[in-house]
């Protein structure tokens, strides 16, 4: 037998067609309006919120308040009129209560539960279970759970098998630092939290398993940003006997498969393709923003034949000198200028010069380089610029020109509303640099990891010039955002060991941490390629949002703490002398 207080109905399921029905709500008490010994109450769950109305008799001397959980009985009436609530899709109808029962008191929340808060988030992370009952909160995580399901349904479609791989572990570098699991029963030994499933996927691949799929949590102890958390979860997959093509083609099938069942957005593919040289050279960055022009453009043909000592002396130590055309349509006033040019001296130029064009000499810094005759028409011709049109150059180190240039173009794209919501502009970028030097510990790192195939590989044979070797890794970007990564592996014993000894992993450490990655290569490993999406990242920006915490039920804060169980914490000394180890500095006891 069901129990009297089990609902009939959800909070948002009765219309006016269930008029005279008596039904059974069960939800939250969202608000209460007294009208003279008749409540008027919004009870509340996920699926909505429903009007009922309570007299004085049926109350008795039952106490209400708000975040109470009640159990009502009553009778669907149809709202009349001006009562009828246009807003909801519950808003015809009201249930005239005729028995109400508290199944949970509350006392009065920290914060009220609506979805316009401007409350601390340190209180809303305190009470995540109060924030998370706030209607965008649950659209978010609703969202995740649909756009997640529909990718797995996608894998599942294209023929791959979703294989868990462990948690407990050995590091897998990613280029963060690991977690560590102290061992009980191994005195002194730890295992790694893995940073992704990288080398399982490759050893499942070795061991035959030809298409993998996994939602994974992987972690990482990294600085945190808006698009950072210190566990989040991938769309990890790898594919054996293929190359970057197919690779594209599953993800490509997988993302508009995605993008219609859980956003109704259908996307063309495929998705245009773009080495790393060229996102570089026209966007200043790795994952362009497409969604708007402003171009980067190499004024060097102008600069080295002009008077302005800043340009010359740039191209002549081997520098660049670049712009960007902002055109005249989104005027650009001084105080605007001098804004772009305090910013750009924040990103690390030394100044911003600029020029408002005109083949008459125009105005600005560059304006009296441009006075001699021919030459303003010259620096428009070369800059494709326009009478009127405002011209923004850096000049400096390669890498500075596009750090500046590409943030600049970012936030030019904001600031005039470019960057418009609903757009979605995938794209590849490929063939990124194989490794990148590090100038603080004077060693090479692998630009994607270490398990990333070269383009050739010979690895430039005896004497290359690693600075300038290309490898296979791959990213997906979409509106300016990584979305994921991936690569074809290096699947040959010997290039592997020869890329652990070019990032300084002498013989014993190679050994030590990967020589079982290495054995599994040497029995038989079929080419193979792989890639994971971010779906935390994905899911916030298919929402619009641009801080993942708003797609994670419990994320960590900005000092990867949990507020609200309180994590990390100290434990007891039992428990650390169990797991054999000691403190060096004593913890600050947490209130
Ligand atoms: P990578 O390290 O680029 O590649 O990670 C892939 C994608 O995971 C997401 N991501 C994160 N999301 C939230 N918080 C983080 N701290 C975080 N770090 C990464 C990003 C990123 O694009 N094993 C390789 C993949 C492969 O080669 O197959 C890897 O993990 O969206
Ligand atoms: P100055 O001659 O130093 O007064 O600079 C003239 C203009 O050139 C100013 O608008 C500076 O912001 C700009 N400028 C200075 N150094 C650079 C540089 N490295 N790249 C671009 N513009 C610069």
């Amino acid at each position: 037998m069901t129990a009297s207080w089990k609902r009939t109905h959800t909070c948002g399921e009765l219309r006016a067609a269930h008029a005279g029905r008596t039904v059974v709500l069960n939800g939250w008490v969202q608000a209460r309006r007294d009208h003279g010994g008749i409540y008027f109450l919004d009870l509340r769950d996920r699926y909505g919120v429903t009007q009922i109305v309570l007299s004085q008799a049926v109350l008795g001397d039952t106490k209400l308040g708000p975040e109470y959980v009640l159990s009502v009985r009553g009778k669907v009436s149809v709202r009349e009129g001006s009562n009828v609530n246009r807003e909801r899709p519950t808003g015809e109808v009201e249930v005239l209560v005729e028995h109400v029962e508290v199944l949970s008191a509350s006392p009065v929340p920290p914060f009220p539960i609506e979805e316009q808060l401007d409350t601390a988030l340190d209180t809303r992370l305190r009470y995540r279970y109060l924030d998370l009952r706030r209607g965008n909160l649950q659209r978010n995580l609703i969202h995740r759970s649909r756009f997640i399901q529909s990718m797995r349904r996608a894998f599942e479609r294209e023929g791959f098998l979703d294989i868990e791989t462990p948690i407990l572990t050995k590091a897998t570098p990613e280029g963060a630092r690991d977690y560590l699991v102290p061992s009980r029963v191994h005195p002194g030994e730890f295992y790694a939290l893995p940073q992704s499933p990288q080398i399982f996927k490759q050893i499942l691949m070795v061991a035959g398993y030809d298409k993998y799929f996994q939602v994974a949590r992987c972690f990482r102890d990294e600085d945190l940003r808006a698009d950072r958390q210190p566990e989040f979860t991938q769309l990890d997959m790898e594919m054996s006997f293929v190359d970057e093509e197919d690779i594209f083609g599953v993800w490509e099938r997988v993302m508009q498969a995605t993008m219609r069942e859980a956003c109704g957005v259908e996307i063309a593919v495929p998705f245009p393709r773009m080495s790393w040289d060229e996102s570089m050279e026209r966007f200043g960055v790795d994952k362009p923003d497409l969604r708007f022009g402003l171009e980067l453009v190499d004024a060097k043909a102008w600069a080295e034949t002009c008077e302005f000592q800043v340009f010359r002396n740039a191209l002549a130590s081997g520098g660049r000198v670049m712009g960007i055309v902002v055109p005249a349509v989104h005027a650009l006033s001084r105080k605007d200028v001098t804004g772009l040019e305090e910013h750009a001296k924040g990103v690390g130029a030394k100044g911003l010069a600029w020029w408002k064009a005109e083949k008459s000499g125009g105005a600005g810094p560059l304006a009296k380089f441009c006075a001699a005759p021919g030459a303003a028409e010259s620096l428009m011709k070369l800059m494709g610029a326009s009478d009127g049109d405002t011209i923004l150059f850096v000049a400096d180190r390669e890498a500075i020109v596009r750090k500046v240039l590409g943030d600049l173009r970012n936030q030019l794209g904001r600031k005039f509303g470019l960057a418009k919501a609903g757009e979605w502009r995938f794209t590849w970028v490929t063939s990124f640099p194989m490794f990148e030097w590090d100038e603080d510990s004077k060693r090479w790192f692998s630009a994607h990891h270490p398990f990333t195939a070269p383009v050739d590989w010979t690895l430039g044979g005896p004497s290359p010039d690693l600075g300038k070797l290309s490898s296979r890794a791959y990213d997906l970007v979409l509106n300016g955002w990584e979305l994921g990564s991936g690569s074809v592996r290096i699947h040959r014993a010997d290039v592997q060991q020869r890329i652990f000894e070019i990032l300084g992993i002498g013989p014993e450490e190679r050994q030590r941490k990967f020589g079982f990655l290495l054995e599994a290569l040497s029995f038989g490993a079929p080419p193979h390629a792989g890639f994971a999406l971010g779906l935390d990242r994905t899911s916030a920006l298919t929402l619009g949002l641009d801080n993942i915490r708003e797609v994670i039920a419990f994320p960590k804060t900005a000092s990867a703490t949990d507020l609200m169980c309180g994590a990390p914490s100290i434990v007891a000394p039992e428990q650390l002398a169990e797991v054999h180890i000691r403190t060096v500095t004593e913890p600050d006891p947490k209130p």
